[in-house]
């Protein structure tokens, strides 16, 4: 990333004053098989998001260490989901999505990989009622309260988590908050878009355009027992809601840090940047450290 465009960025975001309009959700806007599609071209493990998903898989394994039974609430095509559930196989997960042909393509990729610890179900995550029925006691999030349609659903679902999980669950919420500017979107979303953009760029651009703020965020993580809000270093780009870190076991540490090891060069170090944006805002106990 240029040192240049970053320290624009940054002076747009800590220095402006506006804060532009939420825009329509990725579903609203891509429909389910636009997105889909856009993650086919960009949302894998092991591709461009490689360092998201395994900086907040270790995050999430620290949070939910000893838990029994923890639900995703909007898992999508399982991405997330199916990281954390190999590197934590003594917990049981619930992957949750309002959408069918999500949750199938998850299902086939559980499969294809041979990973036996999730069962998949069609719920809605501000309102469940198939979950409800069941006994949880940790809660992830990833990436999705951006797709949730007005800030009522927004409350509701964190409402929803709350009730399900009391007072002493886990919790891991993570997500965009939105930027200030537009031409800030445009400098995230060139960070690593290929040229010309392909569908995961759009997917990325609507999504961050779609995100609440962390004035929102910070507003509906309240009704959650024993929470953190956490947010990246000046500019709130990426927020994560925690409870407190648990004992991580010395081999899954050593397994979180051999997967960092293995990334390619650039990936890595979009992990390391990402470790120090949110080590610089606050969040401590880096388990990559
Ligand atoms: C971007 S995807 C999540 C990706 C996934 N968590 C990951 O990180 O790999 C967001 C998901 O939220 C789901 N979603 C949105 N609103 C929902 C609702 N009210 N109930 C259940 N799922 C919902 C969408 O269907 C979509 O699959």
């Amino acid at each position: 990333m240029s040192a240049f465009g970053m320290a624009r960025m940054f002076a747009r975001e800590v220095l402006g004053r506006s804060q532009q309009p939420r825009g329509a959700t990725p579903a609203a806007l891509l429909g389910v098989d636009g997105i889909i599609a856009a993650m086919e071209d960009g949302g894998a493990s092991d591709g461009r998001t490689a360092a998201g998903y395994l900086y907040h898989s270790a995050r999430i394994s620290v949070v939910i260490a000893g838990s029994n039974i923890c639900a995703d609430f909007g898992c999508g095509t399982g991405v997330q989901l199916l990281q954390v559930a190999q590197l934590n196989p003594a917990i049981q997960f619930l992957g949750i999505d309002r959408e069918p042909t999500m949750l199938a393509r998850a299902k086939t990729a559980a499969e294809r990989v041979g990973i036996p610890n999730v069962e998949w179900m069609v719920d809605d995550i501000t309102r469940p009622t198939v979950l409800r029925e069941r006994k949880v006691d940790a809660v992830i999030s990833t990436m999705t309260l951006h797709n949730l349609e007005t800030a009522t659903d927004l409350m509701a679902c964190t409402s929803a988590m709350a009730s399900l999980i009391g007072t002493n669950g886990a919790v891991y919420i993570e997500d965009f908050a939105r930027l200030k500017s537009p031409r800030s979107i445009d400098f995230f979303v060139g960070l690593n878009a290929p040229i010309p953009y392909d569908r995961f760029a759009d997917l990325y651009r609507c999504s961050l355009n779609a995100a609440f703020t962390v004035r929102e965020l910070r507003e509906v993580a309240t009704v959650l027992s024993g929470i953190n809000v956490h947010t990246t270093f000046l500019v709130p780009f990426l927020v994560v809601i925690k409870t407190a870190d648990r004992t991580l076991a010395p081999t899954l540490r050593a397994r979180i840090h051999a997967m960092r090891d293995a990334l390619p060069t650039t990936y890595k170090k979009d992990l390391d940047d990402l470790r120090k944006f949110f080590a610089l805002g606050g969040l401590a106990n880096d388990p990559f450290a």
